[in-house]
C-alpha cells in the first residue's frame, strides 16, 4: 500500500460522493498559487457531516488558506449561521474572501486577518461563541494554545477537530525537535489531561488518501 493506491481509492469515492461543483473548482483554481495543503474532498466531507450532525450554527476555524475548508464548512451552516476563520497571511485572506463571496457565503463567513493567538484573545473579549465546532488547522507549534482557547470557546457537546496530528507518523519520533512535532505532542498531553479531568472525550482518527498519511484529533466537551 502506498500513496498512489490511497489516491486512487480517494478519487473513486470522491467521484461518487463528493465531486466538486463549479464553485469549488473555481475556488481551488483561485488558490493555485498558494500551497495545496487544504483538506481533501473526503476530509472536507467529514467536516461537513460533523457540522450538520451537530446542527452547528457557530463555527470557528483557525487557518483559512484560500478558504476551501471554510467554504465546505460554511455550506453546512443554516442561513442564520456564522463562521469566523482566522488567517495570518494578508494574501491568503484576500483570496479566501473572494472565494467565500464566490460561494455566496459572504453574509455568513468572516475572515479575520492576524496572528490567530491575537484574534482569539479579541474574540474572547468580544464575548464571541460559544462555538459548536472548532477546526484547528494553522501552525502546529501553537496547537497547545489553540487547544486551550478551543476549550474556552466551545459549548458542552461541541466538537474540536485538530488537523495533521499524525504527519506520516512523525509524532512518535521521540528524538524529533521539530516545533510541529513538539506542538502535537504537547497538544496530546493537554488533551490527555483534559480527559483525565473529565472535561472532554477525545480520540485520533488516522487517515490515508490523496493527502498521504495523516490524522485528525477529535474531541467533544462534556
Ligand atoms: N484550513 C485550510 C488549510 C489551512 S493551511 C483548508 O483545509 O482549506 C494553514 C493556514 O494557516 C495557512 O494559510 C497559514 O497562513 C495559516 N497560519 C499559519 N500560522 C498562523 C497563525 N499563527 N495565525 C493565523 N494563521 C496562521
Ligand atoms: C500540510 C498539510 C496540512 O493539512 C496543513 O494544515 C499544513 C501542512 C502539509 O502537507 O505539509
Ligand atoms: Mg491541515
Amino acid at each position: 500500500m502506498d500513496t498512489d493506491t490511497w489516491t486512487t481509492v480517494d478519487a473513486w469515492f470522491t467521484d461518487r460522493l463528493r465531486p466538486r461543483d463549479d464553485t469549488l473548482v473555481d475556488i481551488v483554481a483561485a488558490g493555485a498559487a498558494l500551497p495545496q495543503i487544504q483538506v481533501s474532498d473526503l476530509q472536507g466531507g467529514f467536516l461537513s457531516v460533523l457540522a450538520r450532525a451537530l446542527r452547528a450554527r457557530r463555527i470557528l476555524e483557525i487557518g483559512t488558506l484560500f478558504g476551501f475548508s471554510t467554504v465546505v464548512l460554511g455550506r453546512a451552516l443554516p442561513a442564520d449561521g456564522h463562521l469566523v476563520t482566522l488567517e495570518a497571511s494578508a494574501e491568503h485572506a484576500r483570496i479566501a474572501r473572494d472565494n467565500i463571496d464566490r460561494a455566496g457565503l459572504g453574509d455568513r463567513v468572516e475572515v479575520r486577518l492576524g496572528q490567530a493567538l491575537e484574534s482569539l484573545a479579541t474574540l474572547a473579549e468580544e464575548g464571541a461563541g460559544p462555538f459548536d465546532l472548532v477546526f484547528v488547522d494553522a501552525d502546529k507549534q501553537n496547537n497547545p494554545s489553540y487547544w486551550d482557547w478551543a476549550l474556552r470557546l466551545t459549548r458542552p457537546g461541541g466538537v474540536v477537530i485538530v488537523d495533521n496530528v499524525v504527519r506520516e507518523g512523525r509524532v512518535t519520533d521521540e528524538e524529533s525537535r521539530d516545533p510541529d512535532v513538539v506542538g502535537t505532542r504537547e497538544l496530546t498531553d493537554a488533551v490527555s489531561t483534559a480527559m483525565a479531568e473529565g472535561r472532554v472525550d477525545a480520540t485520533v482518527l488516522q487517515t490515508v488518501g490523496s493527502k498521504g498519511w495523516d490524522g485528525f484529533l477529535v474531541a467533544t466537551l462534556t
